[in-house]
């Protein structure tokens, strides 16, 4: 048997302000294989950000393990960490999280020069990146230059940049009209075929459901497997 990408086991998070706890998650257990694209659903609250957040390593569990093509997150040192987020996680956020003053392909960029990419290598790969996105005409401009559904492109090549293994996308298509949130999940699917990724991504969007290989149900705290809806 192949090891997963992803295996949760019954994860526990519990949330604490003040004398008020909130749990958020009470027992999550799955697994993505290498290669799916998997979408995950739930409403408002339901814990989507929490459960990428510690699958991504920016947050740990009170309870259960997390493994990432094998490895405990929870037992890797600082180091092995953040190694594990900068090369084999790629992360798209709720809101994309440009930075402003930098164009489109400076953005894609950051990633590679913190992973100390030659500077040859790294003008390469943003321009494959964007081309990927089909954003090579718009390459110079900057977030608050570019569409929403360009600026969530940005975010999905930068995301990509260092080769990630894993990428996990936080309703990617939020701040999407439909027709431009339809095109996100091909884009998703070109991105599988020729980088060889892993994607999971929280989504309410019916579009991206009907387009996943699989869809989970987070509800009361724990994950369910649901058909994919036609
Ligand atoms: N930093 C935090 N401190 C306290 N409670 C939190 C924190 N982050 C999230 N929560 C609570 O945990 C629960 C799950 O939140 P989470 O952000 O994971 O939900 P979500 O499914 O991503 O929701 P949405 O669809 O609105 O993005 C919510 O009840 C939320 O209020
Ligand atoms: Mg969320």
């Amino acid at each position: 048997m192949t090891t997963p990408m992803v295996a949760v086991e019954d994860l526990v998070r519990t949330y604490r302000t003040g004398k008020i706890e909130v749990p958020a998650l009470r027992g999550a257990s799955f697994t993505i294989a290498p290669g799916e694209i998997v979408a995950m659903k739930g409403r408002s609250g339901s814990g989507k950000t929490t459960l990428l957040n510690l699958i991504g390593g920016l947050d740990s569990p009170d309870g259960g393990t997390v493994r990432v093509d094998g490895r405990d997150v929870g037992a890797l040192s600082e180091d092995d960490l953040l190694a594990l987020r900068r090369d084999d996680i790629g992360y798209v956020f709720q809101s994309h999280g440009l930075i402003p003053v930098l164009s489109a392909a400076e953005n894609v960029e950051v990633p590679l020069r913190l992973a100390r990419t030659p500077a040859a290598e790294r003008d390469e790969r943003v321009r494959v990146l964007l081309a990927l996105v089909g954003l090579a005409d718009h390459a110079l401009q900057r977030p608050n230059e570019l569409s929403g559904g360009q600026r969530q492109r940005v975010a999905i090549a930068r995301a990509l940049a260092n080769r990630p293994r894993l990428l996990l996308a936080d309703e990617p298509t939020g701040q999407l009209d439909s027709e431009t949130a339809a095109a996100i999940m091909p884009l998703f699917r070109a991105v599988a075929a020729s980088e060889g990724v892993t994607v999971l991504v929280a989504t309410h969007d019916q579009s991206l459901l009907a387009e996943a290989d699989r869809v989970l149900t987070l509800e009361d705290g724990a994950v369910t497997e649901t058909p994919v809806p036609a």
